[in-house]
């Protein structure tokens, strides 16, 4: 274990950010915390209670109160809410929405990266928007992984094909727009590239190609070797 490294992976959706942390964690034997599933896991209390997205206080007071929790090493990581398993609920596009609104209430934040720098405080590979900004501001490696909208909409598309053969190219690319501008222009936290960050930009390249690029960068910086 490669004991108290932080890795930070931001970026936008469709970018690559969970298949490279995991293959990153899995390399590294650290843990892997995808921080999008939290927010994913506070929309769906949400769906389920009777309150109003809208309702800032009272969502804010549902995140702090919500026992939300990562198990299981990073191919088979489970998400928990209140003990209970919502893996594969949390995918669904009533959440994927629900989690782009409520994750720009800052009380929902402030919850979430409180129980992110716990859980990641012995070492992780975290992925998602504010990780290397405000998360773990002194994160060893930080980086900022995108590509151009078209590409990660079309990877998104094809992943969402799987589980529904409707699905529409022109939606599915309007509706990452969106969430793109949501997450990019609320007042806390938006979407930016640490100013340390190594942007990586995916486009075109393999999975393979920049899992390669950012293990050299990792050793590079933080002179970690993966476990032989
Ligand atoms: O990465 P994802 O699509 O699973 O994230 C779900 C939502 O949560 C997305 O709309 C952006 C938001 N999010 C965030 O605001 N901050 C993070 N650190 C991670 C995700």
């Amino acid at each position: 274990m490669n004991k108290n490294l932080i890795i930070a992976i931001d970026g936008p959706s469709g970018a690559g950010k969970s298949t490279l942390g995991r293959m990153l964690a899995r390399a590294l034997n650290l843990l892997y915390i995808d921080t999008g599933s939290m927010y994913r896991a506070v929309a769906l209390a949400v769906m389920e209670s009777s309150l109003s997205a809208k309702d800032d206080v009272a969502v804010g007071a549902l995140a702090g109160r919500v026992d939300i929790d990562l198990e299981g090493d990073p191919d088979s990581l489970r998400v928990t809410l209140e003990g209970r398993d919502v893996s594969d609920e949390i995918r669904s596009e009533e959440v994927t929405e629900m989690s782009s609104i409520i994750s720009t209430i800052p009380a929902v934040r402030r919850a979430m990266v409180e129980r992110q720098r716990e859980l990641g405080q012995r070492g992780a590979v975290l992925n998602g928007r504010d990780i290397g900004t405000v998360v773990f501001p002194d994160a060893h490696v930080k980086f900022f992984l995108t590509a151009l909208p078209n590409e990660r909409a079309e990877r998104r598309f094809h992943e969402d094909r799987t589980q529904n053969p409707n699905v529409d190219f022109e939606e599915t690319f309007a509706d990452m727009k969106e969430r793109d501008r949501r997450d990019s222009t609320r007042a806390d936290s938006p979407l930016k590239s640490a100013d340390d960050a190594i942007l990586v930009d995916s486009t075109g390249l393999s999975i393979d190609e920049v899992f390669e690029t950012m293990m050299s960068v990792v050793q590079g910086k933080s002179g970690v070797r993966p476990p032989s």
